[in-house]
C-alpha cells in the first residue's frame, strides 16, 4: 500500500502464452474426491497413475545412505558421469542400438523431457502430431508454445495402437515433431515392431523429430517394447524418454532422463541449467542402484498388474454397457461406456459422487476418448474388487 493509501491490488498481467497451458485432469479429480473423503464419504482411487507399491528397499536405502554420505551439493547440469554410463548401457542393451553417456541427459522425472523437448524445437506455427487419447502434457505444451496441435485419433478397431498410414496422412511441411508413446497411457496399448517400422517409412527422410514416450517399457505384459530409436536412420532424429518414477515406484523421488545426439543433449543440458541446475544428487545415486541392482521387484510388480489387469478386465466386460479391450501394457484399463448412452464426463461425475469410485473421463486424454473411461489398476486388487462392486450395482441401479 502507498502513501497515498492505494488499496486496489495490482492487474495480474500475465505473458499470453500462460493462456495456452493446459493441465492434468487427474490431479484435479484426485482433489474433488479428497474433499469428499473430508465429508466422510469412501471413495476408491483409481484416478491417479502411480504404482502403489513402495520404492524397492535396495533402492530406498542406497538414496537414504546418499544422503548420510555428503550427496547433498550439485551434481553436473546433465546428471553424474556414472549414471549417465549406467543409463547409457541399460539402453544399449534394452534398445539393442550403440547408445554412449553423451546422449543421455538426466532430469528431474518423465516430464522435464516432453518440456524440454518442445522447448528447444517447436516453434510458434510449427504443427506437432500425438496421439489422442493421449498424456494431456504433449496437447498442453503445443497451446504453451502456439504450436499447432494436429491430433492422431487412436481408435479401438486397431486395438488403440496409431494407424502408419493416417499418420502419413497428417504429415505435411510444417510438421516438427511427432509424438508417439508406447506402452500407452491411457489406452495400455503397445506399437508391434511393424507398427514403428511403419511409422518410420512413414516419416521418410524428412527432417521431423520423434519424441518417443517411453517410461512405461518396462511395464510390458505381453510381446516386445520396440523403440523407434532402434530402427535403422531414425536414432539422430528420435528423443527417447523414459525414466524411474513408473518401473521402479519413484514417482516422488524425481528421476527420469532423455536420450538424443549428443548436439541436442548439450541444449538440454543448458535447459537444465536455466531451470533446475541439476536432478538431485541422491536421487542419481539411487538411479544408479535401481538400474544395476536386484530387478525382482520390477517383476514382481509387472506379474501384479497383470494379475490385476486380467480380473478387471474380465468384471468390466460383464457390466451392462462396458466393454475392455486387453491392455498390453502399463496399468490403466481404458474401457468403452458407450452403450450406456452417457457422456465421459458425466459417467465418471456420477461415478465419483454417487458410487464413490473415482476414475478418469476419456476426455481427459484429449477429444478422441469420447466414450471411455480410464481406471488405473494401480491399486490393491482388494480395492479393485471393491470399485467393480460399486460401479456394477451403481450401473444396475441407475441404467
Ligand atoms: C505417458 C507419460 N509420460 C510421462 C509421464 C511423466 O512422468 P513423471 O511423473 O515421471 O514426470 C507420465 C506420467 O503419468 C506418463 O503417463
Amino acid at each position: 500500500m502507498s502513501s497515498q493509501g492505494l488499496t486496489t491490488q495490482a492487474e495480474l498481467r500475465l505473458a499470453k502464452r500462460m493462456a495456452g497451458l493446459g493441465t492434468e485432469t487427474a490431479f484435479e479429480v484426485l482433489a474433488r474426491a479428497r474433499a469428499l473423503e473430508a465429508q466422510g464419504k469412501d471413495i476408491v482411487h483409481l484416478e491417479i497413475g502411480e504404482p502403489d507399491f513402495d520404492t524397492p528397499a535396495n533402492v530406498a536405502e542406497t538414496g537414504i545412505d546418499a544422503i548420510r554420505k555428503g550427496w547433498t551439493h550439485y551434481t553436473p547440469a546433465s546428471g553424474l558421469p556414472a549414471l549417465r554410463q549406467t543409463i547409457a548401457e541399460e539402453v544399449s542393451r534394452t534398445r539393442g542400438v550403440q547408445c554412449s553417456a553423451d546422449e543421455v541427459v538426466v532430469v528431474p522425472g518423465g516430464k522435464p523431457t516432453i518440456f524440454f523437448t518442445f522447448m528447444a524445437l517447436v516453434e510458434e506455427g510449427d504443427e506437432v502430431i500425438y496421439p489422442n487419447p493421449g498424456f494431456p502434457i504433449y496437447e498442453s505444451l503445443c497451446g504453451f508454445l502456439r504450436a499447432r496441435a494436429v491430433p492422431l485419433p487412436l481408435r479401438e478397431e486397431k486395438d488403440f495402437r496409431l494407424d502408419p498410414n493416417e499418420l502419413a496422412g497428417l504429415i505435411s511441411d510444417r510438421t516438427k515433431l511427432i509424438v508417439l508413446n508406447s506402452p500407452h497411457n491411457p489406452t495400455g496399448s503397445v506399437l508391434e515392431p511393424q507398427d514403428v517400422r511403419d511409422i518410420a517409412a512413414a516419416i521418410g527422410d524428412r527432417d521431423i523429430m520423434v519424441l518417443s514416450d517411453e517410461i512405461y517399457s518396462r511395464l510390458l505384459f505381453e510381446g516386445v517394447h520396440t523403440s523407434m530409436m532402434s530402427i535403422e536412420g531414425m536414432k539422430d532424429r528420435t528423443i527417447m524418454l523414459d525414466g524411474f518414477s513408473k518401473s521402479y515406484a519413484m514417482t516422488g523421488w524425481r528421476l527420469g532422463y532423455g536420450v538424443m545426439r549428443p548436439d541436442l543433449a548439450q541444449y538440454f543440458s543448458r535447459l537444465m541449467t536455466n531451470v533446475n541446475s541439476c536432478t538431485a544428487s541422491f536421487t542419481q545415486i539411487a538411479g544408479i542402484e535401481a538400474l544395476r541392482g536386484d530387478q525382482s521387484s520390477v517383476d514382481h510388480m509387472c506379474h501384479q498388474f497383470k494379475r490385476r489387469r486380467d480380473r478387471v478386465v474380465e468384471r468390466i466386460n460383464r457390466i451392462t454397457g462396458f466393454h475392455c479391450r486387453v491392455p498390453k501394457g502399463a496399468f490403466y484399463v481404458f474401457p468403452s461406456i458407450r452403450e450406456t448412452g452417457w457422456s465421459s464426463k458425466n459417467l465418471a461425475d456420477a461415478l465419483l459422487e454417487q458410487a464413490g469410485v473415482a476414475c478418469l473421463a476419456g476426455t481427459a486424454f484429449g477429444k478422441y476418448g469420447e466414450g471411455y473411461l480410464r481406471l488405473s489398476i494401480a491399486n490393491s486388487m482388494e480395492n479393485l474388487d471393491k470399485a467393480l462392486d460399486r460401479i456394477e450395482s451403481w450401473v444396475k441401479k441407475s441404467l
